[in-house]
């Protein structure tokens, strides 16, 4: 038996009227996230995303559906209890939304002396934060003055102020150069393991699903078209929404036709194998070369996650014991005709 998730989602719809008809934003959306996990939400720019984070904390009304937090289904509760409900959950978006006329520390405080919290209370608490966040010495520094990493951080330490059991973050990184994103998703894997915190990740970017998340939702035209381990989503995509998104240059949809003697191979690896130069190893094995027609793999964790597609020689003895060779690697190797991928 699973444990009560920490926020369920059932059934949600969501339709926007405009003075040009309804926009139908979020369709029969089941999804569970557990408490501890690091969820990835990641789509296109317009499938629902912004929209889906905003009915989690009930920003954004569902026309439809429920969202339980722990349990209890917020649309029920009254205005007070969901004033707590939405300070147990933080949030950062891609624009920082910082004060311009406060301080760092002063930003943090906002929230904390809003919920009526003292003002030396407030301040002590900052204090700590923006020790988590790593920028004690930027407490007096204004928004104008910080980069977009140090900025999004002290978004981060706001959100993280009234101590909430879950971090909701849309496009958080999305502003941000490579090695920044990479620095704030490690400040956000830390929160989470430090902490406890739940954190909800979305995000267009498969890269940064990769970097941090353990379960993952593909959103597609306002529809969850796929959920589950981010592993088992990289190895295997079974939709085309997942395939675009895994392989954005789209280079899965070559065409490989099998014609005359030549046989393709798929190679998937599934996290079951580490990085072993596998084909290396067995061309010298036999003594005969292989083309690589294809390969997107990622390293996660230390294990090997895409796939390979090979052309093999064309000798059917030589085919079959290359075939036994890599199944003996634990390898799901299968024979591609007509490859689209
Ligand atoms: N307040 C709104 N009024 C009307 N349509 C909206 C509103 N907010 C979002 N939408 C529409 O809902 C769809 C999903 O938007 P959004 O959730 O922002 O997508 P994403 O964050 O994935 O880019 C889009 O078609 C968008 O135009
Ligand atoms: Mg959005």
């Amino acid at each position: 038996m699973t444990s009560q998730p920490i926020i369920e989602i059932k059934e949600l719809e969501k339709t926007f009227q405009t003075k040009n008809g309804s926009v139908s934003a979020l369709k029969n959306i089941n999804l569970q996230i557990q408490q501890g996990d690091i969820f990835g939400i990641i789509g296109m720019s317009g499938a629902g995303k912004s929209t889906l984070v905003r009915c989690m904390n009930l920003l954004e009304r569902p026309t439809s559906g429920q969202v339980f937090l722990e349990g209890q289904d917020i649309a029920r509760l009254n205005n007070k209890q969901l004033q707590k409900v939405r300070r147990s959950m933080g949030m950062i978006f891609q624009q920082f939304n910082l004060l311009m006329q406060r301080t760092a520390e002063s930003n943090i405080c906002f929230p904390l002396e809003i919920s009526g919290i003292s003002k030396k209370a407030a301040k002590e608490r900052a204090k700590e934060l923006l020790e988590l966040v790593g920028l004690s010495d930027r407490a007096k520094s204004y928004p104008s003055q910080l980069s977009g990493g140090q900025k999004q951080r002290i978004a981060i330490a706001r959100a993280l102020a009234s101590n909430p059991k879950v971090l909701l973050c849309d496009e958080a990184t999305s502003a941000l150069d490579p090695t920044t994103t990479a620095s704030i998703l490690a400040l956000l894997k830390d929160i989470n393991q430090r902490l406890g915190i739940t954190v909800v990740i979305i995000t267009h970017e498969m890269s940064v699903i990769e970097q941090i998340c353990n379960r993952v939702a593909i959103i597609d035209q306002s529809q969850i078209a796929e959920v589950g381990f981010v592993e088992d989503i990289f190895s295997r995509p079974q939709t085309l929404a997942a395939q675009k998104l895994v392989f954005p240059e789209g280079h899965q949809r070559e065409v490989f036709s099998s014609h005359g003697d030549f046989s393709y191979y798929r190679i998937v690896f599934d996290g079951n194998s580490s990085f072993e130069p596998v084909v290396a190893n067995m061309v010298l094995e036999f003594k005969t070369p292989v083309n690589i027609m294809f390969a997107d793999t990622k390293n996660i964790d230390g294990k090997a996650f895409g796939q390979i597609v090979i052309q093999v020689p064309q000798s059917k003895t030589l085919q079959e014991n290359m075939l036994r060779y890599l199944r003996s690697r634990e390898l799901t190797v299968e024979e591609v005709t007509d490859y689209v991928g």
